[in-house]
This record gives structure tokens, C-alpha cells and sequence, in this order.
């Protein structure tokens, strides 16, 4: 009898053929060491997760609902929760959306998986950042779907190429699916689209017949200026679809998200989900229903805010005192999210870089990573949010450090 591993072959599907693991998840597990000031994850401060706040709300969800959070639930989602989002998605986003526009899901990673079954066949077009949420790259290709690179700089995606590859496309008499975007303070270079090209952006799909993904996890944690309207507020015609989720304004272990998008829609994502995982965890809908409720869930952000601001200001403020400017490095002013992007002198390559700076103790996603095509070697990116306070000078400093040697 063969070993299963000898006849998985000519069983596993041609998906599982692309399917690759998150870089990130395993040069996690080598930043862990005692000793290593991390700036590679994308975590929330763990210290600020609303413990004691949370015990009384779970004691309350199970003594007043007990067998109801127990159980199964609507795949839609909890209706108490829907009611609570639509409020505050109308009140302080002008989405002009009801009830049916909204679908809770598992973490807004769920989210993404689901656009992509929806909307992807095997080698189907679609726009996607250089660089981008490396987990929105991993669900896309998943689906197997031709991903096509535009660049984003400090004003988000660059909306004239956007633009050049949909007339190819058009011309081609092909279809791109959908331009994924993170507008605000992106995931991974912190950059913030301006409104201007929220507006093209938008006016590009109508003219030339695609969609909007519009993934915006951090938008809630800004740290200065006013926000720019959400892409999915601006369109009234139902062309962009919006993903949100609690990970990052709350604790990203419930596990819970929702995606803002037309009704036309929404029957496609609710029946992918219903296979998917029949609903998300009603226990958790509860509970973040009851803290919010509450009334507690902006307090908390805004608490979240002062400290992410806070420890943004001192990577800046580090960066600025340890890092000279003749040595051509440079990086951006994040105005909101966990992130701050870096760029080396082109002959640098933070890949090769990346064991020299974990010797030092330090360690930094390489922005490769976050480029599907694997370009952009001289870029990383730090995160902010996660390291305590005291770490982030020192981080910096023996990165520094490290640049002066190979400078
Ligand atoms: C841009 C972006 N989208 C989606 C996610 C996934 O978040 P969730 O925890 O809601 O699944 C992340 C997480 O880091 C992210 O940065």
C-alpha cells in the first residue's frame, strides 16, 4: 500500500497547487525570541484589549441570553449587531445603507475570501497595490485569479495607470474584476488615497464597468487631520463594496468583521459564506452587540488612538534622531493604522538585509512581501503598534545602526 503522501498528487486540487503560506506568519515565529524588538507584526498592543469591561459583558450576554448565543444564527448576522453598525455607518460615514447592505463576517480576511469567490475565475483580471495586504493577495490567488500591479505612492494607488490598464483591458474585450484598494493609512505603507483619486477611482469604474474593493481596517484610527470620505459613502450607484472589521478597533481573537455592499450582492456573499461557515460566531456577535451597546466602543478607540499616536511619535521621533538624511533613506508620515514604510538607497535589499538585522535584535517585515511580482527589495515596513514604548527607540537605534555598517 502507497504512503497517502505518494498518491496526493493526482488527488489535490490545482488550487491547492497556488496555495503558498503567509510569509509573514513564519518570519513571526522567528522574531519571537527573548531579546528581538519586533516591528514585523501587524498586532494590536495586547495591553489595551478591554479585559476587565469584556468579563462583565460575557457574564451579562450568558445570563441574559445564555442558549441564544449558544446557538446557531442567521448567516447575515446578528440583527441587533446590523442595527448598531447601520446606525454608525449612516451617523458618522454618510452611508446611505439599511439592513440588507450588511453582512457579518468571521474577520474581514473572511471577507476577502468571499469577494474572491464571488467574482474570480481561474486567470480573471484584477487591480491590486504594489505594494498590498499580503493576506488580500493570498485570497485572490487562492481563486487563481491574474493579478495586475499598480504602484502606490504617497497618494495611494496611481489612478492614471488604473486607468491605462482598464482601456488595454477594454480593448482586449476583457473584464478586470475588481480594483482592491486599502484607502486609508494602507496596510503596509501607512499612505492615505487623497480624494481626488477616491473620486477617479470611482468614476473609472462606472465608465469602464468594474467594481471597488475597498478593505479599510484602520480608518477609525486616525491620528490627525480629517478623513477623507470612505469610498463606499462617496458611490451612490453601488459600485464599491467596503470591508470593516473589529480586529484593529477592538481584538482582532473575535474574530469579526462586516462588508458594506449592494443588495444586488449580497445574496452571491451570503450563499458563499453559508458554505463557508454557516454564520459567524453568534457568542461573539453577542458579546461586541452588548459592548457596544454599552456605549463603550468609541471611548475605547479613542483611547486606542492617543496611544497609537503616541508610539508613532516616538518611531518618528527616533527615525528622525537615529537615521541621518545624506544616507538616502526615507519613510512616511503615517497620519493614522500601525504602519510606517520604509525606503533604502536602491542598492540595498531588505531581504538580504533581514538576518543581519534579526542578529541585531531587530526585525521588520521586507516590503517585498508585500509585492505579488516580489519587486521592491530596498523597501520594509515597521510596525508601530505592538512593541511597548521603551522597545521602539531602542528598535530604531540598532536598525540604525545596522544601515550606518552597510552605508
Ligand atoms: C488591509 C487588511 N485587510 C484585512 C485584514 C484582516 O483582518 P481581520 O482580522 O479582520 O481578518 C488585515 C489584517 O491585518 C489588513 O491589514
Amino acid at each position: 500500500m502507497s504512503k497517502v503522501a505518494e498518491i496526493l498528487p493526482a488527488l489535490l486540487s490545482k488550487t491547492s497547487e497556488v496555495l503558498v503560506r503567509s510569509e509573514i506568519r513564519e518570519l513571526l515565529k522567528l522574531t519571537s525570541q527573548p531579546g528581538i524588538v519586533s516591528f514585523a507584526g501587524g498586532l494590536p498592543d495586547p495591553g489595551l484589549f478591554p479585559i476587565e469591561e469584556m468579563k462583565d459583558v460575557v457574564n451579562t450576554v450568558l445570563e441574559r441570553e445564555g442558549g441564544q448565543a449558544l446557538q446557531y444564527g442567521p448567516t447575515e448576522g446578528d440583527s441587533r449587531l446590523i442595527d448598531f453598525i447601520v446606525r454608525w455607518m449612516r451617523e458618522d460615514e454618510g452611508a446611505e445603507i439599511d439592513k440588507d447592505n450588511i453582512l457579518i463576517v468571521s474577520g474581514s480576511q473572511q471577507a476577502l475570501d468571499l469577494v474572491g469567490k464571488i467574482f474570480i475565475n481561474p486567470g480573471d483580471p484584477i487591480i491590486v497595490g504594489l505594494p498590498t495586504y499580503l493576506g488580500a493577495v493570498q485570497a485572490f490567488k487562492s481563486y487563481r485569479a491574474k493579478m495586475i500591479g499598480v504602484h502606490v505612492g504617497n497618494e495611494g494607488m496611481d489612478i492614471e495607470r488604473v486607468e491605462e490598464i482598464l482601456r488595454e483591458y477594454r480593448e482586449k474585450e476583457e473584464k478586470v474584476k475588481f480594483i482592491y484598494v486599502v484607502p486609508d493609512f494602507q496596510n503596509p505603507s501607512g499612505v492615505t488615497m487623497t480624494l481626488e483619486r477616491r473620486e477617479k477611482l470611482l468614476s473609472l469604474c462606472y465608465e469602464y464597468g468594474t467594481v471597488v474593493v475597498e478593505d479599510s481596517p484602520y480608518r477609525d484610527l486616525i491620528f490627525e487631520g480629517e478623513p477623507f470620505p470612505m469610498v463606499g459613502a462617496m458611490d451612490k450607484k453601488g459600485y464599491a463594496f467596503s470591508l470593516h472589521t473589529f480586529s484593529k478597533i477592538l481584538s482582532p481573537g473575535f474574530r469579526m468583521g462586516w462588508i458594506i455592499a449592494n443588495s444586488a450582492i449580497m445574496d452571491k456573499l451570503v450563499m458563499a459564506k453559508q458554505s463557508a461557515d454557516l454564520c459567524t460566531a453568534p457568542f461573539g456577535q453577542s458579546v461586541i452587540y452588548e459592548f457596544c451597546r454599552r456605549g463603550l466602543l468609541k471611548p475605547h478607540i479613542e483611547k486606542i488612538v492617543k496611544l497609537y499616536r503616541k508610539k508613532r511619535d516616538i518611531m518618528l521621533n527616533a527615525l528622525d534622531k537615529y537615521i541621518p538624511k545624506e544616507t538616502g533613506i526615507s519613510w512616511t508620515h503615517p497620519q493614522g493604522g500601525l504602519f510606517l514604510w520604509m525606503t533604502l538607497p536602491e542598492h540595498l535589499d531588505a531581504d538580504d538585509i533581514f538576518p543581519r538585522a534579526v542578529e541585531k535584535k531587530v526585525a521588520y517585515v521586507m516590503g517585498s512581501a508585500f509585492h505579488f511580482d516580489r519587486s521592491g527589495k530596498n523597501t520594509l515596513r515597521l510596525n508601530f503598534s505592538y512593541p511597548r514604548e521603551e522597545q521602539i527607540d531602542e528598535g530604531i537605534k540598532r536598525l540604525a545602526d545596522l544601515f550606518k555598517e552597510l552605508l
